[in-house]
């Protein structure tokens, strides 16, 4: 999704904003550009369709400095991926903006400032806000007053940062519904979508609530809430450092994450368990009464983070015979829905700022649910700081789109929810000290199934060359399967589907032939039987089956099947261990296909807007 970062300083923030725009990449994006006030005293502004890199080469070949800009990296909504459509948008020499988000009546006020001679240069509706920032300073109003009026015109969600030719020593932002963050410096002060564009410069960070509006000078930060009341948001201290968004020794940031893996699900158990299962307290003070309450579980999510709710559900509703549900929060959010009785609401989040879960989390706010808890892995976000209980994965941030640790370290979190409910429904004191052993082995576990690297990578030479993939798996490794899917589509842009593995003959084994490769998830488990049923059913067809197995000799290995051995794992937590080898065969294939795997075409990491 778009990102926003803009300083305000007493040296050139050229270099400050395209690093910043470079570390805001991971974000998804398909044209970049940036605009500075120069010395001269006027606007600068340079723009570049795809990579941050062709900005950068542009700026090469025509610098541009000054103390005060602004540069966005642009992911198309309203008009193509074009330079007349990428940021900064200007208003005739003297407004610049640029903008998070999506201004659902820009067409009404683009038709009235045509009407009032205003010439427009772009498809976006980002441009109408810049001339109306124009208009409205024009009437004599200095830039906070005007943008805070136009801010009243605006309908839908946006973060923006604002700069004017004639008022040299401010930079305004406004948070409404899109995240923005204030960087504080000595001296010089910055804004930005998230931490890590800011990190190389600051470690002090202010997140502005929904409404507000800061106007930054070098030396102050000043802000009005949505009343238009001077306030005081806290300082925070980031323990990341620039170097946390650093690649490392690993050629992609999404390998990286995936190696990252065993230490990120240490980190997530870190402190939580005990003896006998989970600390009494786990979701708070207090909480242990809530969850004694508890008679049934509703979780929303988007994406990768809907099919760690999916695989929640066997355990919830395995474990403790609670009722659970779990709903895609785009199709929760417009529907009318029966709440179940005493109805926990979970939302799942990596960024937790995903729009369509933060609005099912406020719809369901009118709802009668006991209390909403937010499985999440940035501290600071929205949907934490709007849900009533927190369970923080600690997955560390994660740059590649495609999700990996946060989608394991989700599970871990989910887990511990499970056992924490366990202890007030029917799950005893045996079962939960077992089910703490084997997550205090988890972490060896994962370390042990990374080292398939080499052999899933040659399981992804054959993969590369197709152009569809099924995916099977029963049980809580449906979900797995699902979520491998995910994974290929992403990054390799194969089609693949994932089914229950008792649908195929519902329609799916039309789609078995040679060409058609099915990846299988076959944990050793009471299902197996039938599943391998459904693997005769590919073979018989010619199919060509890959199968990920902690018990290769129960499949029975001649022609038409690829067996991977997994290692053995405790049937409940299996399904964490058997992501692993699903990730890292979308990961080879990918690279194989040489795509741009850490941002795969046409796809954000947070995605901040419907
Ligand atoms: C985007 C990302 C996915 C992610 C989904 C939900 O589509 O590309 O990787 O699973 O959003 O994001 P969230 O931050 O809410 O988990």
């Amino acid at each position: 999704m778009c990102g926003i970062i803009g300083a305000i300083a007493r040296r050139d923030v050229q270099p400050i904003l395209l690093e910043g725009l470079r570390r805001l990449e991971y974000r998804g994006y398909d044209s970049a550009g940036l605009v500075v006030l120069d010395p001269g005293g006027a606007l600068r502004r340079e723009r570049a369709v795809g990579k941050v890199e062709a900005l950068a080469r542009r700026l090469a070949e025509r610098p541009l400095a000054g103390q005060l800009g602004l540069a966005h990296t642009r992911w198309a909504t309203h008009g193509g991926p074009t330079e007349a459509n990428a940021h900064p948008h200007l208003s005739g020499d003297d407004i610049a903006v640029v903008h998070n988000g999506i201004i659902e009546n820009h067409q009404a006020l683009r038709t009235e400032l045509e009407a009032r001679g205003y010439t427009f240069t772009s498809d976006t509706d980002t441009e109408v806000i810049a001339h109306l920032i124009m208009d409205t300073c024009r009437q004599g109003l200095d830039l906070p007053e005007a943008v805070r009026r136009v801010g009243h015109r605006l309908q839908g969600a946006y973060a923006l940062g604002v700069v004017r030719r004639d008022d040299p020593d401010r930079l305004v932002a406004v948070r409404q519904g899109s995240p923005l963050i204030i960087g504080l410096g000595i001296g010089e002060h910055f804004i930005a979508s998230d931490i890590q564009a800011m990190l190389p410069v600051t470690q002090r960070f202010i997140h502005l609530e929904n409404g507000d509006i800061a106007e930054l000078t070098r030396d102050e930060v000043r802000i009005l809430d949505a009343d238009g009341h001077a306030v005081t948001r806290p300082v925070s201290e980031s323990a990341l450092t620039a170097a946390a968004a650093d690649r490392g020794r690993f050629r992609h940031f999404m390998l990286k994450e995936i190696h990252e893996q065993p230490r990120a699900v240490a980190e997530t158990l870190e402190g939580r368990l005990t003896e006998d299962g989970v600390p009494e307290g786990l979701l708070g003070p207090g909480s242990e009464d809530l969850l004694a309450r508890v008679r049934s579980v509703q979780i929303l999510a988007c994406g990768t983070s809907y099919h760690a709710g999916l695989v929640a559900r066997y355990w919830i509703e395995g474990l403790l015979g609670l009722p659970c549900r779990v709903e895609v929060a785009s199709e929760f959010r417009y529907r009318r829905h029966a709440v179940l009785p005493d109805c926990l609401l979970v939302t799942i989040s990596q960024s937790g700022e995903t729009a369509d879960s933060l609005a099912a989390l406020r719809q369901a706010g009118e709802d009668d649910y006991l209390a909403s808890l937010a499985v999440c892995n940035v501290p600071e976000s929205s949907l934490v700081r709007e849900s009533d209980l927190v369970l923080m994965t600690h997955a560390g941030p994660e740059i590649g789109v495609a999700s990996t640790k946060a989608f394991t370290t989700q599970l871990v979190a989910l887990f511990l929810l499970t056992l924490a409910l366990g202890r007030h429904h029917g799950l005893d004191a045996d079962r939960r000290r077992t089910f703490a052993q084997h997550l205090r082995a988890l972490p060896a576990a994962l370390e042990k199934v990374l080292a398939l690297d080499a052999p899933v990578e040659r399981l992804a030479m054959t993969l590369v060359d197709k152009q569809h993939a099924l995916f099977l798996g029963r049980g809580a490794h449906y979900p797995i399967a699902l979520e491998g899917a995910l994974k290929l589509k992403e990054i390799s842009y194969i089609h693949a589907e994932a089914y229950p593995a008792g649908e195929l003959k519902h329609g799916p084994l039309a789609l078995v032939d040679a060409d058609m490769p099915v990846v299988v998830v076959a944990p050793n488990n009471p299902l197996l039987e039938k599943l391998k049923s459904n693997l005769e059913e590919v073979r018989a067809r010619g199919g060509h089956l890959m199968v990920f197995a902690d018990d290769v000799t129960a499949l029975g290995g001649d022609g038409g099947i690829q067996c991977l051995a997994v290692p053995p794992a405790d049937d409940w937590l299996s399904p964490i261990v058997h992501t692993v080898p699903l990730q890292l065969l979308a990961y080879h294939t990918a690279v194989l296909k040489g795509t741009d795997v850490d941002q795969p075409r046409n796809l954000a990491k947070s995605v901040t807007v419907e």
